[in-house]
C-alpha cells in the first residue's frame, strides 16, 4: 500500500494489491481524477488520460486555450457554474448571492492511519499500518473557503474511504446548500446498477437496471435511511454476477436524508454522487466554522457481488461496529412484541421468560408497553418511567428475577419521539419538530422530538441515563416508528432551518455515542419499524438492526438475501415467530423459520406459553444447533449462490473463520409437479480438501463443480416452502482414514 505524490506531475497516486486511485492537479488549480479501479503498474504519469480537445458548445478555462474544459475533464470534486454543466459535488452561497467557486490546490498531507471523524460515524483502525490517509486542502479565495478532501486507503482491503469537510475562515458567512460527501467520475457507462429498495414488511429488495443517459437516483427525505431505499448502490458491469466480475460498492455511513445518484453525460461518462440530500439542506458557515461530511466507503471487487459483500462484511463487523459486543456472541433472544404487543404484567412476563429459559433463550426482551401510561400506541412515548401498574416491582424487579433465571435482560425504548398523551409533552409542547402557525401531520399518533435543540436532548439523555443507571439492564432496543415531517425548529432562527434534520442526526449519534459509552456493557439493537434504519451510520452505534418486522420466512429470504448485499449476518436481526404469520398470514414449518432465522443473530418472537411440547423440543434442538455453529453464522464468510429474485430454489452458505465448517442453506419455495432433482454448486472450498457430509466424503472441487444433489431433503412430505440446512465437516487426513 503505498500513497505517492509526484511533484512533477503534480498527481497522487493511492495503490494496494487491489486497486489504484489516481488524482491530479488539473491545469487551473482544480483537484482532477485520473483513473479508479483495478491496480495498475506505477507509472511515471497519468496525465495522458486528460482529455484535451476542442469541442462545439463547450466552455474552456483558458482564453487563449481551446483545449481544457471542465464539462470534459474527470472531477474529483466537482463544481457547477464554470464550465462543467453536470450537477455537482456542493454549491456555496456567498454574501453577495454568488454560487460560483473556485477551489485550488494548496497543500496536502499523508498520514498513517486514519483520522476519526467528530461527531459522526466512520470506519475506523485499530493500528496505524491498517491504512493511510491522505487529505489535500483547496482553497476558494474569493469566498474565504477551506476545503479538504480526505482519503484513507486501507492495506489489506479494496477499499477507500472520502469525506469532505468545509471551513471558512474569511468574515464573511457563507452558505452551504450543497455539501455531498463524494463524486467520482468514470470513464464510460457500460454498467448495471444496484439498489436496495422496497418498503415497510420487504426492506432492502435487490433491484439491477442497465445505466441510461441522464440521471438515476435513489434518495430518503424521510429524516432516516428508510425503508424504501438504503444508502448504497452498486456499479457492476453486465457480464458481473454474484462469484466474478467488475463491481464497485458505495456505501454511506450516515442515518439521515440521502441521495444516491448516477448521472450519464451525453459523452458516455457516468458521475456517481452520494451524501447528505441537497433538499431543504441549507448550512451556515460563519468565520472559523466547518463543516463536515459524512464518510463514504468505495469496495472495489472483481469478484463479483459476492465479493464486494464479503469486502464489507469484514469491514463492517471488524472496523465499524465497536465496543465489547463486536466480538462476543451475540445472544440467542426472545422478545415479546409479536406474542403479547401491549397487553402484559409482570406475571405474564415472568412466565415467558421461565419458558424462554426451558428451552434455552439466553436474552429475555421486554418490548414496548412498559413505561408511562403505554397501554396502546396513543400514548407515552417521551416518559421513560415504569408503569408501575402493570410491573410493580419496577425494571429492576422484573430484571433480577430474569438474571435468577440465568438469562439476560433487554428493554426496548423509542427515545426520539413523544405521545401528546404524555407528561412530557404536556409540559413542552413547544419541543416537537414542529411550525407554530402549522398544523402537524402523526404517524402511529406520534411525533417526533425536536432533537436539535439542546434542551430536548439533555432531557432525554437524562432520562435514558437514569434508567440504565438504576437498572440492571443487558440490551436495549432502540426503536423509532415514523419518518420526520414539518421539520422545522422553533429554537433556531430562520438561518439554521436548513439544518434540523442534520443537526437531529448528530444529536441521535451524540445520545448513542454517550450512553455506549456510559454503559459498555449493553447490548444496543437498532430498529425502525423493523429494518427503517438500517445502514452504517447506526451500525456504529448498535452492534446489530432488527431487519424487519415481516418475520415471515419466505418473505426473509428477499430481505435477508438483498441485506447481505451490505451488511454482516451478524449485524441481522433474525427470528423465529409464530404461523400464520403475522404480516402476510403464510404457513411455514417451525424448521424453515427457523433455517432462514439461523443466517443472522438469531432469536424468537413467538408466545412458547401457547407452544406445544413438540414444538418445544423442536425449538430446544434449534438453540442448542445455533449454539455449536453460533461462530459461522456469527463470524463466518457468507456466499449467495441462489437468489430469492430470480429462482424458486434460493440457496447460500456460510465458511467457518477456520475454513473447517461450511453450513448451506437451500430453500424450495413451490413444489413443482415431477421436479427436477437439483445440484447446489458450493463455492470457496480447499478443492482438494475432503469434506464430511451426511457420513460421505466429498472432495472440495467435487463440491464446488459437482455440487450438492439435491433430492429427498426437499421433497419432504410434497409441500411448498421446505428447506434444508446442510453442515459440512472438512477433515484432514490426520483426522482419520475416509473413504472417497
Ligand atoms: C416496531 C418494531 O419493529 C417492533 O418490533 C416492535 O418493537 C414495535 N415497534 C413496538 O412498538
Amino acid at each position: 500500500m503505498a500513497i505517492i505524490f509526484n511533484e512533477t506531475t503534480k498527481e497522487f497516486h493511492l495503490f494496494n494489491d487491489y486497486l489504484s486511485y489516481v488524482l491530479c492537479v488539473l491545469p487551473n488549480g482544480h483537484l482532477g481524477q485520473l483513473y479508479y479501479g483495478k491496480r495498475v503498474s506505477e507509472q511515471s504519469s497519468y496525465t495522458y488520460l486528460l482529455e484535451k480537445r476542442q469541442r462545439p458548445l463547450t466552455a474552456y478555462v483558458f482564453e487563449d486555450d481551446e483545449s481544457f474544459s471542465l464539462q470534459h475533464t474527470r472531477q474529483e470534486y466537482a463544481s457547477y457554474g464554470t464550465g462543467d454543466f453536470s450537477q455537482p459535488a456542493f454549491e456555496i452561497i456567498s454574501s453577495d448571492g454568488s454560487r460560483l467557486s473556485d477551489f485550488k490546490f494548496e497543500s496536502y498531507r499523508i498520514v498513517d492511519g486514519k483520522p476519526n471523524l467528530k461527531g459522526l460515524p466512520h470506519v475506523y483502525v485499530e493500528k496505524d499500518n491498517e491504512a493511510q490517509t491522505l487529505e489535500i486542502l483547496l482553497k476558494d479565495v474569493v469566498s474565504e473557503t477551506q476545503l479538504c478532501l480526505s482519503y484513507t486507503l486501507f492495506s489489506n482491503k479494496p477499499v477507500i474511504t472520502r469525506n469532505a469537510r468545509f471551513t471558512q475562515f474569511g468574515q464573511e458567512k457563507i452558505r452551504l446548500s450543497r455539501a455531498l460527501s463524494m463524486t467520482l467520475d468514470l470513464p464510460d457507462s457500460d454498467y448495471d446498477w444496484i439498489h436496495l429498495d422496497g418498503a415497510w414488511g420487504r426492506e432492502r429488495h435487490i433491484s439491477i437496471s442497465p445505466l441510461h443517459k441522464g440521471i438515476q437516483s435513489i434518495y430518503s427525505l424521510k429524516g432516516s435511511s428508510s425503508s424504501e431505499h438504503n444508502p448504497f448502490i452498486a456499479l457492476k458491469r453486465p457480464q458481473a454476477d454474484e462469484h466474478q466480475g467488475e463491481v464497485i460498492g458505495f456505501s454511506l455511513v450516515y442515518s439521515g436524508n440521502f441521495l444516491a445518484q448516477v448521472d450519464v453525460t451525453p459523452f458516455e461518462q457516468t458521475r456517481i454522487s452520494m451524501g447528505i440530500h441537497p433538499e431543504g439542506f441549507e448550512w451556515q458557515l460563519d468565520n472559523g466554522e466547518t463543516f463536515q461530511t459524512p464518510e463514504i466507503v468505495m469496495v472495489y471487487s472483481d469478484r463479483g457481488l459476492n465479493g464486494m459483500s464479503q469486502e464489507f462484511h469484514m469491514l463492517y463487523n471488524k472496523r465499524l461496529v465497536r465496543g465489547v459486543w463486536r466480538d462476543k456472541k451475540r445472544p440467542i433472544l426472545l422478545n415479546n412484541w409479536e406474542a403479547m404487543t401491549f397487553d402484559f404484567n409482570e406475571d405474564k412476563i415472568l412466565a415467558l421468560a421461565e419458558k424462554a429459559k426451558t428451552v434455552g433463550v439466553e436474552l429475555f426482551v421486554m418490548d414496548d408497553g412498559w413505561f408511562g401510561e403505554r397501554n396502546h400506541d396513543h400514548a407515552g412515548l417521551g416518559d421513560w418511567f415504569v408503569n408501575q401498574e402493570k410491573l410493580p416491582s419496577g425494571i429492576n424487579g422484573i430484571a433480577s428475577k430474569i438474571h435468577e433465571l440465568d438469562m439476560m435482560f433487554g428493554l426496548w425504548i423509542e427515545p426520539e419521539m413523544v405521545n401528546k398523551d404524555s407528561n412530557l409533552y404536556r409540559q413542552h409542547p413547544d419541543w416537537l419538530l414542529h411550525h407554530p402557525k402549522r398544523s402537524q401531520s402523526h404517524s402511529r399518533h406520534q411525533f417526533t422530538l425536536d432533537l436539535s435543540r439542546e434542551d430536548v436532548y439533555q432531557n432525554i439523555y437524562q432520562q435514558i441515563h437514569r434508567l440504565l443507571s438504576e437498572n440492571a439492564i443487558d440490551y436495549i432496543k432502540w426503536d423509532m416508528n415514523r419518518y420526520m415531517t414539518e421539520a422545522f425548529s422553533v429554537y433556531y432562527s430562520k438561518n439554521h432551518q436548513g439544518e434540523i434534520f442534520h443537526r437531529y442526526i448528530l444529536n441521535v449519534y451524540r445520545l448513542y455515542e454517550a450512553l455506549i459509552t456510559e454503559f459498555p456493557h449493553i447490548l444496543f439493537e437498532s430498529c425502525s419499524s423493523g429494518g427503517g434504519r438500517f445502514d452504517p451510520g447506526m451500525l456504529y452505534y448498535a452492534p446489530q438492526t432488527w431487519t424487519s418486522d415481516n418475520t415471515d420466512a419466505i418473505e426473509r429470504l428477499k430481505i435477508q438475501y438483498g441485506t447481505s448485499l451490505v451488511y454482516p449476518l451478524k449485524s441481522m436481526g433474525c427470528h423465529v415467530s409464530d404461523v400464520p404469520n403475522q404480516q402476510v398470514k403464510r404457513l411455514t414449518s417451525l424448521d424453515t423459520r427457523a433455517n432462514v432465522a439461523y443466517f443472522g443473530s438469531f432469536g424468537y418472537e413467538l408466545d412458547l406459553i401457547k407452544a406445544t411440547s413438540d414444538e418445544l423440543e423442536k425449538i430446544k434442538q434449534q438453540i442448542t444447533f445455533y449454539q455449536n455453529f453460533r461462530h459461522v453464522f456469527q463470524e463466518g464468510n457468507f456466499t449467495r449462490l441462489l437468489s430469492p429474485f430470480q429462482n424458486n430454489l434460493v440457496a447460500w452458505q456460510v465458511i467457518s473463520e477456520d475454513e473447517k465448517t461450511i453450513i448451506v442453506g437451500i430453500y424450495h419455495l413451490l413444489i413443482q409437479a415431477n421436479g427436477v432433482a437439483s445440484r447446489i454448486q458450493l463455492k470457496g472450498l480447499v478443492p482438494d480438501a475432503t469434506y464430511l457430509l451426511n457420513g460421505k466424503i466429498y472432495r472440495g472441487n467435487e463440491l464446488m463443480s459437482i455440487g450438492i444433489l439435491i433430492k429427498e431433503e426437499l421433497q419432504e412430505n410434497y409441500k411448498d416452502f421446505v428447506s434444508h440446512v446442510f453442515v459440512l465437516e472438512r477433515k484432514d487426513e490426520k483426522d482419520g482414514n475416509f473413504e472417497t
